[in-house]
């Protein structure tokens, strides 16, 4: 029987996640908390192209995506958070790109509030949508997580730090995981991809994960929205310091890159320009999706004003495909880099080999 103290309790949390995520973006400071800072595109003067050549596609989980960016997953399955998921549903078909729903855990408990969820499909039936489950829910679970909104794709986020950070009466325990998330990706119908939530992940992750079914990787890197700073908040418990946990996208790109992983990734943690997309792409990610960022704006700005972004992020990343001289995604990832000296010494301590596009 359904408790409505629990369904109150998951509730308010989802609320004080919305909240405290945007205070946060409102009041620090993401200028290269993420990394992308510590790295340079290598200028090309006479890249002998046309920006009107540049296909800015990517074909990945059995699709092709029109643009190498999309909406990450957030929330749901409240009135706020419903709202949020529509208005981000609408803003993806008008842009054309895919968008992840927060985690269904929520719905998959009280199935009365599947409504909201379901709402994100009504609202782009053609779209690309991705679902949201956490790593310790079984293979059923995942199959109505993904029935619920027709998804397209799966997630299943890996939140260890997070869970940690939270008191021991909300955070899991215990993360044996990995032999689920194989589990979810070999049977489920649509492909799976394994998600960080924002504390990035190093080679042996990588190197785990390479032997499960999983369709992609999300490294989920530190430096934008920040979960250990979140629960701190909501805890008022400030004793697990976790202010140097964890790896940015840029070194878990670069962990990806020399842990000899087939999988493709994407790239997220921190995204608020272009040239942070492409730098993503040329460390090997096929696809980077954002979320505090876009939150934050769609909070204080409006929808009109996420479009405009969004719109902004796609003509951008075309001049710097320009730029390089790169007519698409293949192209773009010979691209060369310089990397700042703190990279460099990542890279000695990491004994990554470095390798002729890194200059
Ligand atoms: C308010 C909020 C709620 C989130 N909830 C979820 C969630 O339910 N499931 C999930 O996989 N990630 C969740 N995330 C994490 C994001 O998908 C993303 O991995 C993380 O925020 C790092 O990206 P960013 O720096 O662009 O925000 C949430 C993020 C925000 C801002």
């Amino acid at each position: 029987m359904p408790n409505p103290t629990e369904k109150n309790r998951y509730q308010h949390r989802k609320e004080e996640h919305l909240s405290l995520a945007q205070k946060y973006w409102r009041n620090q400071k993401h200028d290269n908390t993420a990394g992308f800072g510590d790295l340079r595109l290598i200028p090309n003067s006479l890249p002998e192209i046309s920006l009107d050549e540049v296909d800015l596609s990517v074909q990945l989980l059995n699709h092709r995506f029109e643009k190498p960016f999309f909406i990450e997953a957030m929330t749901g399955g409240f009135v706020r958070g419903d709202k949020i998921n529509a208005q981000l549903a609408e803003i993806a078909k008008n842009q054309h790109l895919a968008m992840a729903v927060g985690s269904q855990t929520i719905a998959l408990k009280f199935p009365e509030l599947a409504a909201g969820f379901r709402k994100v499909r009504e609202t782009n039936p053609d779209g690309f949508i991705l679902a949201n489950i956490g790593a310790s829910h079984g293979l059923e679970d995942a199959k109505r997580a993904v029935d619920m909104i027709q998804a397209n794709a799966l997630e299943v986020h890996i939140n260890v730090i997070q869970e940690l950070a939270m008191k021991a009466e909300e955070g899991d325990r215990s993360f044996y995981w990995l032999d689920n998330i194989n589990e979810i990706a070999g049977k489920l119908d649509v492909p799976v991809i394994v998600k960080e939530v924002g504390f990035g992940m190093s080679q042996q992750t990588f190197k785990q994960l390479e032997k499960t079914a999983v369709s992609a990787i999300n490294i989920g890197g530190r430096g934008g929205t920040n979960f250990a700073w979140i629960e701190e908040q909501r805890s008022n418990d400030f004793s697990l310091y976790l202010d140097e946990q964890g790896f940015t996208a840029v070194e878990s790109l670069l962990e990806a890159k020399f842990s000899s992983s087939t999988k493709p990734l994407i790239a997220t943690g921190g995204i608020q320009y272009a040239s942070q997309i492409v730098k993503s792409l040329v460390l090997g990610a096929s696809l980077v999706s954002s979320a505090g960022f876009i939150l934050s704006n769609l909070l204080e700005n409006g929808p009109e004003f996420v479009e405009m972004l969004l719109e902004n992020w796609e003509l951008d990343i075309r001049k710097f495909y320009t730029m390089q001289g790169a007519k698409n995604l293949t192209e773009l990832q010979q691209s060369k880099l310089i990397l700042q000296d703190n990279l460099l010494d990542f890279y000695k301590q990491r004994n990554i080999k470095i390798e002729q596009n890194f200059s």
